[in-house]
């Protein structure tokens, strides 16, 4: 190890939407920081765009090891399964995805907007006949994203609630006890266990039927990997979404965005979301970390093998070298490369379903409240604390 700065991670509290300047300044002088996580001891930090591109696709670095070491972290427990498609590499990893995108394919999110719009106009309704004042996180940004994943899983209406307390469990960092996430996975892989025999009786027009059927007649899925796949939909489904739909709403609503897009000026609704995407940092800090397999150079830095290393998506989003002027909005740049769905062979695969309902979201809102407008000051919005992602407690909306 060389004589170089060990900076202590993460650098401070992450602040509303704010992206720590120490990101920025790391870009600039050390490519590849040396950090001291809270616990598990030092690890690798890369913030620059290429860089990032780089360990997120190289087949060196594995996200399986991460599961097999002491790893250094944020939280004083991981509560990770080698089954979860985020934590394998391949060929496992090549063997679920596969199974997954044949289902999750760009047809089936095309033919879920329409029923997606209608759950948007709905809970609008329900929104529009209780208010003024009302919450935008209660009653459309966390009720939307839920109903979504339960419509692609075929979970009945009844068990919708159950679901949404149990995956608010599972993403906390440490708002719950390492047993109490424990027990929130255990119900959520029970429940799904019975999910998949219904669907096996009676399949249905479902996602998650697809899956089901992929795996009765090609075997190339364990009935685990499949249980374990719906229990991974509903946490990396749910809550980033729920979150970015709020911040987006936020930051539209703080600087005017929203208004001049109810007077019909801005740009298409689809290029607004987009570059929301690039500009909202919506991870908080320290994304999933990768282990190198074995010795590798980056930007210059060697990274030993068995050594753990961190992206953090955001800041590579504001890298000054790809996108001008990076801190600012800009709806006109078509800045589509952005890497808050990541990159590589763990990209999000449902990105087109996430931006399909933050679309929505936002066009099914201007249609119904033209004159929607914070009812607070933008600085007396509460965040949440300690979640993998960044998100206001209430975005409270008046008309
Ligand atoms: C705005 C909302 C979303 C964001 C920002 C997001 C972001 C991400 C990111 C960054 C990754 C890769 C992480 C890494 O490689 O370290 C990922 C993976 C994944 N996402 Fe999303 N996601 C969103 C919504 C969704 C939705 C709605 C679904 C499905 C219902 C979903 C399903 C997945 C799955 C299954 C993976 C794992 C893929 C793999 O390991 O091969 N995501 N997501």
């Amino acid at each position: 190890m060389d004589e170089r700065t060990v900076h202590r991670f993460p650098f401070g509290p992450a602040v509303a939407l704010e992206l720590d300047p120490k990101y920025r300044k790391l870009q600039e002088s050390e490519r590849v920081a040396r950090v001291r996580m809270p616990f598990g001891g030092d690890a690798w930090l890369v913030t620059g765009y290429e860089d990032t591109r780089f360990v997120l696709s190289d087949p060196r670095f594995s996200r399986a090891v991460t599961l097999e070491m002491d790893l250094p972290r944020l939280q004083p427990r991981i509560v990770q399964n080698p089954e979860m498609i985020m934590s394998m590499d391949p060929p496992d990893h090549t063997r679920v995805r596969q199974v997954a995108a044949r289902a999750f394919t760009p047809r089936r999110v095309e033919r879920l907007r329409p029923w997606i719009a209608g759950q948007v106009d709905g809970l609008l309704a329900r929104m529009a006949g209780q208010g003024p004042p009302a919450d935008l996180v209660r009653d459309l940004a966390l009720p939307l994203p839920i109903a979504v994943i339960c419509e692609i899983l075929g979970v009945p209406f009844a068990d919708r609630e159950k679901f949404r307390v149990w995956s608010d469990i599972v993403m906390s960092v440490t708002a719950f006890t390492p047993e109490e996430i424990q027990a929130a996975f255990q119900s959520l892989t029970e429940y799904l266990q019975w999910l998949v025999k219904q669907r096996r009786v009676a399949p249905a027009d479902d996602l998650f039927s697809a899956m089901v059927r992929a795996r009765d007649t090609e075997a190339v899925m364990s009935e685990r990997e499949l249980v374990t796949f719906g229990v991974t939909l509903l946490v990396v489904g749910h809550e980033t979404t729920v979150n970015e739909i709020a911040d987006m709403m936020f930051v539209l609503l703080r600087d005017g965005g929203y208004a001049e897009l109810a007077r019909g000026g801005g740009p298409p609704v689809p290029r607004v979301v987009e570059e929301l995407l690039r500009f909202v940092p919506l991870e908080s800090p320290g994304g999933f970390a990768r282990v190198a397999t074995e010795d590798v150079v980056v930007g210059g830095t060697l990274i030993a093998k068995g050594e753990a290393v961190y992206t953090q998506l955001s800041a590579a989003n504001r890298d000054p070298r790809v996108f001008a002027d990076p801190d600012a909005i800009d709806f006109a740049a078509e800045r589509e490369q952005h890497l808050t769905f990541g990159f590589g062979p763990h990209r999000c695969l449902g990105a087109a379903l996430a931006k399909a309902e933050i679309e929505l979201a936002v066009e099914g809102l201007l249609r119904a409240f033209p004159g929607l407008r914070l009812a607070v000051d933008p600085e007396r919005v509460t965040w949440k604390l300690d979640r993998l992602v960044r998100g206001p407690e209430a975005l409270p909306v008046t008309w």
